[in-house]
C-alpha cells in the first residue's frame, strides 16, 4: 500500500479486562435454567463490581457489607478465590464468593446473594451446588458457611441442601452483635 493512503487513524484498542487473580480452578462459563429462564454462570471480573455492590444494597436495605474496594481487592489481589456471577442479559443478578481455606481445609462460601426479584427461582441453590462440585473437583473435603441466626430462610435452604450446624459463634456480626450459625457439609463419601 502507498504510504499516502495509509490511514493515520490509530486503530482503537479493545479495552482489555483486568485479569482476575482467581487461581482456584479454571471455570468456563456455563448456562443453567432457573424456573424457565436461561442464565449464565461465569467468573466475576472487576467490571462486575458495581453490580455486586448493587445486589448487596438491594438485599440488605441499602447497606453493602462489602464495598467496591473490598471486591476489587478480593478479585485482583487474593489467591484461592473463586467469584462467580449469575447473569441474565448482561445484568448480574446473583453471585457467590468462594474461598479455599488451606488450614481447615475446606471451601468456604464467604458471600452469597441473589437480587430480590430473582430469589426463590433456584439461582442460589444452583450456585451452592456449583460450589459443591468445585470443592469436590479440587479435592476439598468440606464446604462451609456462616449465616445470621435471624436469617431463617437461608438457614432452611442450607439445611435442605445438605449442610449441618457445626457451631454457634456468639456475637459474630459486629453491626448488631448477632450470633452466627456455622454450617458445614462433608463431601467425602
Ligand atoms: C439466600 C439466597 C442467596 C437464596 O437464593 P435464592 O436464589 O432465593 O435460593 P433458591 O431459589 O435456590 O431457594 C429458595 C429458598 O431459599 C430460602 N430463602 C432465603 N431467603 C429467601 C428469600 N428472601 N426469598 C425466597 N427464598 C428465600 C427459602 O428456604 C427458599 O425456599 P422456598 O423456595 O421453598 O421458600 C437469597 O435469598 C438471598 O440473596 N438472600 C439475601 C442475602 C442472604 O441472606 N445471603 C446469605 C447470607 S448467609
Amino acid at each position: 500500500m502507498f504510504l499516502k493512503f495509509k490511514s493515520k487513524k490509530k486503530k482503537k484498542k479493545k479495552k482489555k479486562e483486568k485479569p482476575v487473580a482467581q487461581t482456584l480452578i479454571n471455570f468456563p462459563s456455563e448456562r443453567f435454567e432457573a424456573n424457565g429462564d436461561v442464565l449464565t454462570l461465569r467468573l466475576a471480573t472487576v467490571s462486575d463490581i458495581p453490580g455486586l455492590v448493587a445486589i448487596q444494597e438491594a438485599v440488605y436495605n441499602g447497606y453493602a457489607p462489602w464495598v467496591a474496594r473490598d471486591f476489587y481487592h478480593e478479585l485482583t489481589q487474593e489467591e484461592d478465590r473463586l467469584y462467580l456471577v449469575a447473569v441474565k442479559r448482561d445484568q448480574v443478578i446473583g453471585f457467590i464468593a468462594l474461598v479455599r481455606r488451606e488450614q481447615v481445609p475446606d471451601l468456604h462460601i464467604a458471600n452469597l446473594a441473589v437480587l430480590p426479584v430473582w430469589q426463590g427461582r433456584q439461582v442460589g441453590s444452583y450456585m451452592i451446588n456449583t460450589a459443591k462440585a468445585v470443592a469436590w473437583e479440587i479435592g476439598l473435603p468440606m464446604l462451609s458457611l456462616e449465616a445470621r441466626r435471624s436469617n431463617t430462610g437461608a438457614l432452611a435452604l442450607y439445611d435442605r441442601l445438605g449442610f449441618r450446624v457445626q457451631d454457634v459463634i456468639e456475637k459474630y456480626y459486629v453491626d448488631n452483635k448477632e450470633d452466627a450459625i456455622s454450617m458445614v457439609q462433608d463431601l467425602e463419601a
